[in-house]
C-alpha cells in the first residue's frame, strides 16, 4: 500500500499514519465526524435506496471498466486516488474526454511516459477499453471530508471509506496572487472552480507535486499545453506565480 497524503489508518479512533499526512491535512480533518456522510455516489441515480453512501462500492454498473481498472490500480490506487504523493496522479473524477484523450496520447507516444506506455499499447488497450475504463474512472467521486460512521460499521468498512478521502495538503504560496492569476488566465478552460470541463482537466484535487511536474514539462515544451507549444500562458508566468497558483488550487478543494 502506498504512503499517500490522504491515507489514514483507522484504529478505533482516528489515528494518523504520521509522515504521510502534513499538518495542514490534519487541520482539514474535523475533530468530530463530518455532519454529512462523505459520498461515493452510486453511478446510477436509480439506486436511491442504496445503503449509506460510505458503504457503496464505486460504479458497480461498469464491470468492464472496473476489471480494466484493476491493472491501473497497481499504480493509481483502487479508487483511482493516485499515490506516492502524486508520482501516480489521481485519475478518479477526472473529466471523461480528458481521460480518453490522455490515454490515446500515451498510446500514440505523443505524451511520453515510460510507466504508462505498456498499459496503453493497442493490444493492451483498444479504444473500447479506453472508453470503458475512462467512464468508470470519471464517475468515481472522492470525498474531501471525513466520513461519518455508524457504530455497526466494522474496521474494514471504515478503512475502505477512509481510503477514498482525498484531501490535498495546502501548498505554500500567496493564495491571493494565485487566485488573481487563475481567475484571469486559467478559468476559461479549467473552470472557475478548477474542476475542468470536456477536454480541459480538473486541477483542483490533484496532487500538487504532479501539477508542478506537468507545468514544468509544459514550460520546457515537453508536453503541449494549449495550441501554443511552449509560448503559451504558462510560459508567461514567473516561477513564484506557478507556486501561488498551486497554493490557490489547494485552497479551494471544498466548495
Ligand atoms: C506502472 C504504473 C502505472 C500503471 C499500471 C498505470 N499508470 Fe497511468 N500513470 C502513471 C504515471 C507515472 C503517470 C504520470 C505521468 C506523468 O507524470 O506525466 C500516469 C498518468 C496517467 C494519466 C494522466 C493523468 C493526468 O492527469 O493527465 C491517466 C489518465 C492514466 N495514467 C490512466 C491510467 C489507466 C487508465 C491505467 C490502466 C489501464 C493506468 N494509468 C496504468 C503510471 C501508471
Ligand atoms: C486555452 C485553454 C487553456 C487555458 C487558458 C489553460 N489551460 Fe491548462 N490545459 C488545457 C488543456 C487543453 C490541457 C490538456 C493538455 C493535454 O492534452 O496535454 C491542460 C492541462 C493543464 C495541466 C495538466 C493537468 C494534468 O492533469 O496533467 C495543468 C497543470 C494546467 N493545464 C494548468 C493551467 C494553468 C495553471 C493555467 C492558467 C495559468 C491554464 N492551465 C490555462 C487548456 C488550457
Amino acid at each position: 500500500m502506498f504512503c499517500s497524503p490522504h491515507r489514514l489508518l483507522f484504529l478505533g479512533a482516528f489515528s494518523l499514519a504520521l509522515g504521510c499526512v502534513s499538518p495542514s491535512a490534519l487541520a482539514a480533518a474535523p475533530k468530530k465526524p463530518a455532519a454529512r456522510p462523505a459520498a461515493i455516489k452510486p453511478a446510477t441515480p436509480a439506486a436511491n435506496e442504496a445503503p449509506p453512501v460510505a458503504l457503496v462500492p464505486a460504479n458497480i454498473d461498469n464491470e468492464k471498466g472496473k476489471d480494466i481498472n484493476e491493472v491501473c490500480a497497481a499504480c493509481h490506487g483502487k479508487y483511482g486516488q493516485g499515490g506516492k504523493r502524486g508520482e501516480y496522479p489521481r485519475i478518479a473524477g477526472q473529466r471523461l474526454t480528458y481521460l480518453k484523450d490522455q490515454l490515446k496520447s500515451f498510446r500514440a507516444r505523443q505524451r511520453i511516459n515510460i510507466p504508462m506506455y505498456p498499459y496503453t499499447q493497442e493490444r493492451e488497450l483498444p479504444d473500447e477499453d479506453i472508453d470503458a475504463v475512462s467512464e468508470y474512472l470519471a464517475k468515481i467521486e472522492l470525498p474531501t471530508q471525513w466520513p461519518e460512521f455508524k457504530d455497526s460499521d466494522d474496521a474494514l468498512t471504515r478503512l475502505e471509506a477512509m481510503d477514498r478521502v482525498m484531501i490535498i495538503p495546502r501548498a505554500e504560496g500567496d493564495i491571493e496572487n494565485g487566485k488573481s492569476i487563475y481567475q484571469k488566465e486559467c478559468y476559461t478552460c479549467h473552470g472557475t472552480d478548477g474542476r475542468g470541463r470536456g477536454r480541459f482537466p480538473m486541477l483542483v484535487g490533484q496532487y500538487t507535486n504532479y501539477l508542478k511536474k506537468q507545468t514544468d514539462a509544459y514550460r520546457k515544451g515537453e508536453r503541449p499545453h494549449d495550441e501554443k507549444g511552449n509560448t503559451g500562458v504558462l510560459n508567461l508566468l514567473k516561477e513564484q506565480d506557478i507556486q501561488d497558483l498551486l497554493a490557490y488550487l489547494t485552497s479551494i478543494q471544498n466548495p
